[in-house]
């Protein structure tokens, strides 16, 4: 170096590391005096008594000229005067094809606490959404494996859609059919805020080992701090978005949406903002678009999005799955009396819409649906009539028609857990079984 750049370099190099020091604890929060930071910076707290730990927080807001700082990972060793160090970075995740198959926390790393491997890009968690002038339109079908999604509710690469159910109606093993059936290259899933138990039940049974050859699992079950589960919904749509980029079909599973919206509740009330609808905290409201804008086409691959909403006593005007709904192209809703008569998936034909299936299907594909959902509409609006015996067989040939292919739908919408079938297959069975002929 020339003595001219050393100078230079002297003159620009941060030599002097700055402070902060920890004087408060409420809740979830720490607040500091100092260091100097922005918004969403990653900061190190060092325990006093402990001289070799760190821990990793965020900031999350400011009070009276202090800094309001939320830790990644429950803690209990910050004391008073611990010292505040500033990264001056957001949050930012290592990244490669080589993390395919493995199973991380909602900060990236691996879960099983084992070292990542070598030679990893650096990927910041926060990032904007494609430019929509730059955004390629959807065109391509994904092949979903799932029978009653291709032949009703045919899924667009690069679509975004929601799943909208009450408890234990069948949305995380929905879920994993699409993980294991689908023609997506990568699967990344995300299990957030969900039961601990269910996440080594998830990747091994309804996953299994080739399914997770294919997929990286992001997980931050219910018991970790709200803000590992926020950044775990960050962590995975910025995987998803890595791989985008280098020109992969990218399929995001996030179970659940609702418990993220929760978790920034959460992070909301506690920095002090007012709760509104429900308790849910303007907040909330900005992260969902934030977060699910980023999903979806790209340049050159795309992110296919199927998100979780929980919808409480089957309310689809509670306000985050109202919000939700009007964000993404499109909503699957699971139907609890479909679930109690065993007709799983319990996909509520009639009430699920896919915004792109109008767009990517051929005519044949589309008339056969149009009348499928005419007949279990018929069938639908006389059920009544028709379980008490109270309908005469020939008064309607509409009911007549229903009535005959009504169970022969049902059964065909009807699928095992572990059964795969490519959708050219499934759309061809729909039209001959409409058409009358054998399905
Ligand atoms: N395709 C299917 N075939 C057979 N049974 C199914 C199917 N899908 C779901 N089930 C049954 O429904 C139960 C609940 O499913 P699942 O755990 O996927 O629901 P969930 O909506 O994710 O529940 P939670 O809200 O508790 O997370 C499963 O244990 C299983 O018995
Ligand atoms: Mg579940």
């Amino acid at each position: 170096m020339e003595q001219t750049e050393v100078l230079e370099w002297l003159e620009q190099a941060d030599l002097i590391k700055q402070y902060g020091k920890v004087y408060r604890n409420v809740g979830l929060l720490i607040e500091s005096n100092g260091p100097e930071v922005t918004l969403g910076d990653v900061c190190y707290i060092y325990p006093q008594a402990k001289r070799n730990t760190v821990i990793q927080a965020e900031v999350v807001g400011f009070q009276n000229e202090h800094v309001l700082l939320m830790p990644y990972e429950q803690t209990t060793q910050i004391g008073p005067g611990s010292l505040v160090e500033s990264t001056n970075k957001p949050l930012s995740v290592q990244i490669s094809e080589s993390l395919i198959g493995s199973v991380l926390n909602g900060l990236g790393r691996p879960l099983d606490e084992s070292e990542l491997p070598s030679g990893l890009a650096s990927y910041a968690t926060m990032r904007k959404p494609p430019n929509p002038m730059e955004r390629e339109p959807i065109h391509e079908q994904l092949s979903t494996g799932v029978k009653a999604i291709d032949t009703c509710l045919t899924v667009g690469k690069g679509q975004r859609v929601g799943i909208f159910a009450g408890s234990g109606v069948g949305k995380s093993t929905l879920l994993g059919m699409l993980a294991k059936n689908s023609d997506a290259d990568l699967n990344v899933v995300a299990l957030l805020g969900e039961r601990g138990r269910e996440v080594r039940e998830f990747i091994e049974h309804e996953l299994g080992e080739e399914g997770l050859k294919r997929s990286i699992v992001i997980v931050a079950t219910s018991d970790q701090p709200a803000l590992q589960r926020i950044k775990g919904a960050y962590t995975a749509t910025a995987i998803c978005e890595y791989f985008r980029d280098l020109g992969y079909h990218v399929n995001l599973m996030m179970d659940s949406l609702t418990r993220i919206a929760m978790a920034q509740r959460e992070l909301g009330l506690a920095s002090g903002e007012p709760p509104t609808t429900k308790g849910y905290t303007p907040s909330v409201f900005a992260l969902l678009p934030q977060l699910l804008e980023r999903t979806g086409t790209g340049v050159s691959g795309t992110i296919t999005a199927f998100y979780t909403v929980l919808v409480d006593g089957d309310d689809m005007d509670e306000p985050v799955a109202d919000a939700v709904r009007g964000l993404l192209d499109g909503h699957f809703v699971l139907d609890r009396e479909l679930a109690e008569q065993g007709q799983y998936p319990a996909i509520n034909i009639l009430k699920s819409v896919s915004r792109l299936m109008q767009k990517i299907s051929t005519k044949e594909h589309l008339q056969a649906n149009g009348r499928l959902r005419s007949i279990l509409s018929t069938y639908e609006e006389n059920k009544e009539l028709i379980q008490i015996g109270a309908y005469k067989k020939g008064t309607s040939p509409q009911i007549d028609e229903a009535i005959q292919f009504q169970p022969r739908i049902m059964q065909f919408l009807s699928q095992n857990m572990d059964e795969s079938v490519p959708n050219n297959q499934s759309i061809e069975s729909l039209e001959n079984l409409i058409n009358g002929g054998d399905s």
